[in-house]
């Protein structure tokens, strides 16, 4: 009944549980929700008061499909500044999230009998775009002993005759690690002598703690410009997620096939959200460090309360709003079995909403985004608390009842 391509593309477990936490929510139920994967700080005063300036010049038509000249050329000044690298307003393309703008990237790159390889604990989008564009994932996997370093030795070992591209998160949703500059180095040395593409997903670029060199852009540019798609995002950066802006930078031909399909499908990014986020990357940054700063402190508290129980192991995440501890000393096969049954039953007994690691191919592990204020966090760990102290008692079904 439906066309072939529906049946290679997976819904997200995650579903199930927001699914369920919205639905309690409305019923009045106190869900402490650490499912997010937005953040919860308003849209910055000066960025919405660009949108309401937007409306009321009547700045609600059509723009240019690729994004405005004004808003492109803030683009690459923000790459320019941010990274020392070079790009005109032809080698950008402005979509709706980093999201449209991956995926413009895998349709107008991936094709049958492609490979492409990726990583794994990593953002499920990816792997489904690959597959919607025909193309075989290849998954290389990270581990928590390793902090989730992404290698590039395991990337070039992943590669075969049919390798088409590596796609990379960096910082990565769900783990918050960052590539290192050396191994970005060598992974971009391979795929410049194999010709094979890099796609660098920079969404969280500006969410990373500590001033690690972390220029991707410059190392990718210097090597191998010609096969390197950049994306990046508004959404988190500067708190507009619902605004739908993100872009991509790379080589003008593929820039201008991406052009193309964005044409015929959605068109250009709304008009108003253009504005605001031209304001967004023009105007001041210290909205930005602002966030960062509270996150950082969310980050620490969190890890610190989870990591009480050392049957918790967390890794301190480099960048991003997530932290992925690994739970696995909690299941067990008579009680708890896997990280979505304790998704679940978190959220049965206690009313707390996380991110079962299932969901970023990593049973064993949860998602907890900490971009919700320290009391509920703080709530949150409480109620963690109790749960396990339940569990380790046999008395879940009473907690369940109180
Ligand atoms: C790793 C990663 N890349 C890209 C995106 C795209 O976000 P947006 O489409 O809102 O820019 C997300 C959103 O969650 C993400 O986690």
């Amino acid at each position: 009944m439906l066309a072939e391509r529906t049946t290679r593309v997976g819904t997200s477990p995650t579903m199930k549980v927001a699914a369920e936490a919205e639905k309690l929510r409305r019923q009045g139920v106190d869900v402490v929700d650490l499912g997010a994967g937005e953040p919860d700080f308003p849209t910055p005063e000066h960025v919405k008061a660009a949108g309401r300036a937007a409306i009321d010049a009547n700045f609600t038509k059509y723009t240019v499909n690729a994004g405005t000249e004004d808003l492109r050329a803030a683009i690459c000044e923000r790459y320019r500044h941010d990274y020392g690298v070079e790009y005109t307003a032809q080698e950008v393309i402005v979509s709706a999230g980093g999201k449209q703008a991956l995926y413009n990237a895998a349709m107008t790159l991936f094709g049958p009998g492609d490979e492409v390889v990726t990583h794994s604990p990593g953002w499920p989008t990816i792997v489904e775009q690959i597959k919607l564009a025909d193309a075989t994932p290849v998954i290389v996997r990270q581990s928590a002993e390793d902090g989730f370093a992404l290698h590039a030795d395991a990337f070039i070992a992943a590669a075969g005759p049919r390798t088409r591209a590596f796609v990379i998160n960096s910082p990565c949703n769900p783990t918050g690690a960052l590539m290192a500059e050396a191994e970005m180095v060598k992974l971009a040395d391979f795929a410049a002598s194999r010709g094979i593409w890099v796609v660098l997903d920079l969404c969280y670029e500006r969410l990373i703690y500590e001033p690690v060199p972390h220029n991707l852009p410059k190392v990718l540019a210097d090597r191998m410009r010609e096969r390197t798609i950049v994306t990046g995002s508004a959404s988190k950066a500067y708190a507009m997620t619902g605004w739908r802006c993100g872009w991509a930078l790379g080589p003008a031909k593929v820039i201008a096939a991406a052009n193309a399909i964005q044409s015929h499908s959605t068109s250009n990014v709304c008009s108003i959200t253009q504005k605001a986020v031209l304001a967004a990357l023009t105007g001041p940054q210290d909205c930005v460090t602002e966030m960062l700063d509270e996150y950082r402190r969310r980050r620490d508290l969190v890890i610190a309360r989870l990591t009480a129980d050392p049957r918790i192991r967390c890794v301190s995440p480099a960048g991003a709003f997530y932290v992925f501890p690994d739970l696995s000393d909690l299941l067990s096969p008579d009680g708890l079995r896997t990280s979505a049954d304790f998704a679940q039953a978190l959220l049965d007994d206690v009313r707390v909403a996380l991110t079962a690691g299932e969901a970023f191919d990593a049973p064993g592990f949860v998602r907890i985004s900490y971009a919700t204020s320290v009391e509920r966090l703080e709530e949150a760990a409480r109620r963690i608390a109790q749960f396990v102290q339940a569990l380790d008692r046999g008395e879940r079904a009473a907690l369940a009842r109180s």
